[in-house]
């Protein structure tokens, strides 16, 4: 049963970057790396990451979410990257598709928060939703992006996994997280 493999085994979280380029080695992915960098900083509690590169691909994409999810049983599946407009931006899309309830509200306060920072933040059709047990958030593909967007939604993401049968998330008190949503 899914329920018993989420809280049985070691907490997994997805991590993939959808990029064409990164995907066929073009460059480096340096988007993946920075969002497991930042979970690293803030959960203090065990965790493993899943990385995956998928190209821009509804297909492949479909695939790697819905098999993160139901078969390796991820609790969170962050993506970064294909969140905009153009015709190979599909991240948003398929994340709607393979989930059974939206979260509306990250990406509202993702946009609002990255908007204050770049008037091109405007672009990001980013969401977050659910699908059984597992959170999918998308981040845009920038860098730099991860951690503005990660730093807003963040203290709402250990809760919300908790409240669809998840396992704990503990976030380290080490480190000072930003209270971004007060304004
Ligand atoms: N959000 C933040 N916080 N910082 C950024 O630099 N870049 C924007 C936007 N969101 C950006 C951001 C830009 S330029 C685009 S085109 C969209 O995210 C979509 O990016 P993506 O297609 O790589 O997901």
């Amino acid at each position: 049963m899914m329920s018993e493999n989420h809280k049985s085994e070691q907490v997994k979280i997805g991590i993939v970057t959808v990029s064409d380029r990164a995907s066929r080695g073009e460059y480096e992915d340096r988007s993946g790396p920075a969002v497991q960098a930042y979970l690293e900083s803030i959960i203090s509690s065990n965790w493993q990451p899943i990385t995956k590169i998928v190209p821009d691909e509804a297909e492949i994409l479909t695939q790697t979410l819905v098999d993160l999810a139901d078969e390796v049983g991820c609790c969170l599946i962050i993506t970064t990257g294909g969140t905009g407009p153009t015709s190979r931006d599909i991240t948003p899309d398929i994340t709607t598709h393979v989930c059974n309830k939206l979260l509306p509200g990250f990406g509202e306060v993702m946009r609002r928060i990255s908007f204050d920072k770049v008037p091109t933040a405007i672009l990001s059709r980013q969401i977050a939703g659910i699908r059984e047990q597992t959170l999918l958030v998308n981040l845009p593909g920038s860098p730099k992006a991860i951690q503005e967007c990660l730093e807003a939604v963040f203290p709402a993401i250990p809760h919300c996994i908790s409240l669809i049968g998840g396992p704990t998330l503990t976030i380290s008190h080490q480190r000072e997280v930003p209270v971004v949503l007060h304004r």
